[in-house]
Formats: C-alpha cells, sequence, structure tokens
C-alpha cells in the first residue's frame, strides 16, 4: 500500500490498476481521451505531460479505499472490488465516501459460484454447508443470506481456481469474463451472483476548483470516446424515392445531410451519424432498399 500523502491541489490523482483485467483498457482509455504517458508501469506514480492528472499505479484491490480515504482524487476499478470494499467497510462501522462519475465500457464479468465439473449441481441448496474459497468472502455471504443459504467462505486472496484441486474448498466463488480459467481448471459455474463493469469513483469530498475543472473536462472527453465506440459515420447514395424506407432502417441516426449528386437528379448523398452498431444485414437491408456506395466509416471522438 502506498504512502497515505494526500493529492496536490492541482493535479488530480487517478488510482489505476497496475497489471490485471482493467490495466491496458484503463491506459487506452486515457489514451483516447488524449492524456498522454511516458513508459507506464515503470513507476508507482506518473505524471501526464498535458493533462493536470497524475497516475498511481496499485493493485485493484486498494483502489476504492484509496479513494474513500482521499489519498487518491479519482480511481478505475470494477464495481467487484468497489462493492466488496463498501460491505467491508460498512462491517467496520466506516462509511463509504464515494461518488461513481461514471460507468465504463470495459471490464465486463461476472461473479460467479462454480463447482468441479464432476460435482452434480441441481440447485444452490446443494451447496449449503460446503466450503467455498472467494476473494470476494462479503458478496458471496450476501448472496447466501439473501438466500436463506448457510456457506462456509474460505477466504483466499488469489488462485481461487486451484481451490478445489487442492482440497481446500468444493466450490469457488470467483470472477468470469471469459470462461477460460475455469474451463482450464474444470470447473463450470452454476450460478452468477453479482454483475460487474469498470467504473470511475471520485472521493466523496469537495474538490480544489482547479481540480474540479480539470475532472469536468476528463468527463466531457470520456462521455466523448464512449459515445463514439459504437457510433458509426456513413454515407450512401439514395433513390430519392427509396428516401423513408433508407432513414427508417438507419440505426440510432437523427436528421441525415442530403447533397444533391452532380449529374442524377433522381439520387441524393445521404451522410448520417449511427448512434448504435452498423451490422452487414443493415448494410444488406439498406441495398435492398435502393441505396449504393455505402461507407461506414468509424467515429473517432464526439461532442453533443
Ligand atoms: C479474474 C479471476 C480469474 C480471471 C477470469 O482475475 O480471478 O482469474 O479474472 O477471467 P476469464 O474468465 O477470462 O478466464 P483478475 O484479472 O480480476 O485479477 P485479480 O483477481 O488478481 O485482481
Ligand atoms: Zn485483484
Amino acid at each position: 500500500m502506498p504512502p497515505a500523502t494526500p493529492p496536490p491541489k492541482d493535479r488530480l490523482r487517478l488510482a489505476l490498476q497496475k497489471s490485471g483485467r482493467l490495466s491496458v483498457d484503463s491506459l487506452d482509455l486515457l489514451n483516447r481521451c488524449g492524456i498522454k504517458v511516458k513508459a507506464p508501469k515503470e513507476k508507482l506514480l506518473l505524471h501526464a505531460e498535458n493533462f493536470p492528472v497524475d497516475l498511481l499505479f496499485v493493485r485493484d484491490d486498494d483502489i476504492p479505499q484509496l479513494v474513500m480515504d482521499g489519498v487518491c482524487d479519482l480511481g478505475i476499478v470494477g464495481e467487484n472490488v468497489l462493492e466488496e470494499t463498501a460491505l467491508d467497510r460498512a462491517a467496520d462501522g466506516e462509511t463509504n465516501p464515494y461518488v461513481v462519475e461514471r460507468r465504463l465500457d470495459f471490464g465486463g464479468c461476472r461473479l460467479a459460484l462454480a463447482v468441479p465439473e464432476e460435482r452434480p449441481f441441481t440447485t444452490l441448496a446443494d451447496l449449503a454447508g460446503l466450503r467455498i474459497a472467494t476473494s470476494y468472502p462479503r458478496l458471496t455471504k450476501r448472496f447466501f443470506q439473501e438466500k436463506g443459504l448457510k456457506a462456509d467462505v474460505v477466504t483466499l486472496t488469489g488462485s481461487v481456481e486451484i481451490a478445489p484441486r487442492l482440497g481446500l474448498a468444493d466450490a469457488i466463488c470467483d470472477l468470469v469474463a471469459t470462461g477460460s480459467t475455469l474451463e482450464a481448471n474444470r470447473l463450470r459455474a452454476v450460478e452468477t451472483i453479482f454483475k460487474s463493469k469498470a467504473t470511475l469513483i471520485r472521493c466523496d469530498r469537495d474538490l480544489d476548483p482547479v481540480k474540479r475543472h480539470a475532472l469536468d473536462l476528463l468527463l466531457r472527453r470520456i462521455d466523448g470516446v464512449q459515445l463514439a465506440a459504437e457510433a458509426k459515420y456513413i454515407m450512401l447514395h439514395a433513390p430519392k424515392a427509396a428516401l423513408p424506407e433508407i432513414k427508417r432502417l438507419l440505426p440510432g441516426a437523427e436528421n441525415p445531410t442530403l447533397l444533391p449528386l452532380a449529374g442524377d437528379d433522381t439520387k441524393v448523398a445521404l451522410h448520417a451519424v449511427c448512434q448504435e452498431a452498423v451490422f452487414w444485414e443493415t448494410m444488406e437491408s439498406l441495398k435492398r432498399a435502393g441505396a449504393s456506395s455505402i461507407l461506414v466509416l468509424p467515429i473517432e471522438k464526439m461532442m453533443l
């Protein structure tokens, strides 16, 4: 755990996972927000060159605590870790002074109960009284309590997936993203107890005006990046007569721009921003409706 020195008054301090599921995507998000850092991960603390933010690289499990205690202004962390920490602090009689600024569109995973492949399972009651290994004891216990079942929770900080093989537990409760860790360890998920994504959290204290301004700027950029992630710019040629049908087919597009086509009175060029993904199926439907020369372009940034 890094020393609990408060962040400077004029620069935001943002806690990020040093290595793990969220680290690459977190840095990628900052990168797409135009925030440049040199040689990430070599150091514990990095100063962005062109934005008043310093990045602190730590274990994800420490991030909620660092933010709630005010050691960092901001943190990017999975809701799973956040909720587990919040339950833990509440059990110790502590408050949870944080605000979720944005839910981010990466880091999707679920906390799931899993049993060895050969163990029969029909209902949750089959797990009652069994030893369940997890790094999320609070969430696991809460789930069993809500179901009115008894659980013998064994807390491990890592390598939970090998606990059944070592004879330390009968089942596990662990994060599943692609499912390959479970598969490699001959385990199968039987119940999801919590769904999670990455979030940007902020310490619930007043920020200095300079930092508040920087945060507003950062949030606007994050919104711009997230908005643009699915959005596409679409250009096509359309017979005037087919315009109503073609407009109806465009996913999440408002007010397309229509331009005359030189030398052809019966057709126009249509340009539109589609807020949703444009699939091959959509393009085929557009073509059937009479559209031609269909181009779909990615949008890098967006500000509404
Ligand atoms: C989680 C979990 C598994 C893995 C599952 O670890 O503990 O090991 O991800 O992913 P998969 O279904 O794609 O195989 P995480 O990266 O969150 O690291 P940590 O638990 O050590 O923080
Ligand atoms: Zn972790």
